[in-house]
């Protein structure tokens, strides 16, 4: 196994077989298996970032009072590794999902990981565990990179020990449904995120509070839920895991703003550039749960789509609430959503180029 610059390794005594790892990867399902291998980098008050290592995937020992468990000091990031038609492994805009780490970090009194460590600790997984990255249509190697508080002490201030790790999993789509359109439980009793809370960051708690709504969506028959925002109740915010943006029928592409509550998208920025070098008119701008049902209804609104590193770019086929029901468009996936994303994953997986230099190179 290569050594990785900054990093110890401790190789898996019992790796999967060829076999068993081919098995994983010939049909991967969303977030199930999980490679041989993880990052773990940990800190301390007074000492800082020390230990980068690479170990065994494996369990991890906490103490039942780390603080984590009480009061869900964690973050999360989510990016991807695709093989590329010449075998080689790049990974999309991952500076950016280390920058908004930091920012999550900050917001949640965690210590800011250095974006180079930060992409250092994923490119030394991945290459550790480059077999693991598939090659099939649609699938990539998932990169979970999350950070936690360990401290064993149940008053509530920030932890003075700190665990950052990165697991990895192959998959293909995030719906079981692929890329077919998916239905939409719009929430109307709770809120994901209000002014001056965590909404912009990517923390756990944000994904605790949503899971209520998300078992409503599933009695619903949906897949995902839409989330308001929380001071009137009337504008589109994002989705339980995923950024929204809705498709006028001339052609204008509107997406609810960053301003605080919803989480600013790596897929998001890229796709709203990609419409934008098109000379497609994006707007960033409060949208009206009003003004989208009544434009399905009257053909102002042709078609919505869900984005975000797992779900990638996934048409919105209908939207569904306490006392409406509405077909987005004919309900099959729209013209503009399935092209965009195909612009978006040719850049990623290597088929075109990459005019922003958005894809970096691991292996
Ligand atoms: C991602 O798209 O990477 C996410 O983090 C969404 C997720 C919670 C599955």
């Amino acid at each position: 196994m290569a050594s990785q610059p900054g990093f110890s390794i401790e190789p898996n005594p019992n790796p999967r077989t060829d076999a068993e790892r081919e098995a994983e990867l010939a049909c991967p399902a969303f977030g199930q298996a999980f490679t041989d291998h993880m990052a773990r980098v940990s800190w301390r008050a007074g000492e800082g970032w020390v230990e980068r290592r690479i170990v065994p995937y494996g369990s991890i020992e906490l103490q039942p009072a780390a603080s984590v468990l009480h009061y869900a000091q964690e973050i999360f990031e989510g990016l991807k590794a695709y093989r590329q038609p010449d075998g080689q492994i790049w990974t999309f805009r991952p500076f950016a999902n280390a920058e908004r780490f930091t920012r999550s970090a900050r917001r949640m009194a965690l210590p800011e990981l250095d974006p180079q460590d930060f992409v250092a600790a994923v490119d030394a997984l991945v290459r550790v565990d480059q077999s693991w990255v598939p090659g099939g249509e649609g699938t990539s190697l998932y990169l979970r990179p999350f950070m936690f508080a360990t401290e064993p002490f149940i008053g509530v201030r920030p932890s003075r020990s700190v665990e950052f790790y990165v697991i990895a999993s192959p998959v293909g789509s995030y719906f079981a449904s692929g890329v077919a359109p998916v239905k939409i439980w719009v929430e109307q009793e709770t809120h994901r995120a209000g002014p001056g809370g965590t909404g912009a960051a990517k923390c756990g708690g944000n994904y605790a509070g949503s899971m209520a709504a998300q078992e409503a969506a599933y009695a619903h028959g949906c897949e995902q839920v839409l989330y308001l925002d929380a001071v009137s109740g009337t504008d589109l915010e994002e989705l339980g895991g995923m950024n929204i943006a809705v498709v006028m029928a001339d052609g204008t592409i509107a997406t609810p703003p960053t301003s605080g509550t919803i989480l600013e998208g790596v897929t998001r920025s890229a796709i709203m550039q990609l419409l934008r070098d098109r000379g497609a008119k994006v707007e960033e701008r409060p949208i009206g749960l009003a003004e989208v049902i009544d434009g399905a209804r009257n053909g102002r609104v042709a078609e919505m789509f869900a984005c975000g590193t797992a779900a990638v770019v996934t048409p919105i086929g209908s939207l569904h609430g306490k006392d409406f029901s509405v077909t987005v468009g004919d309900g099959t996936p729209g013209t503009l959503t399935m092209s965009v994303r195909a612009e978006l994953t040719d850049i990623q997986y290597g088929r075109a180029p990459d005019p922003h230099n958005w894809r970096h190179r691991v292996v």
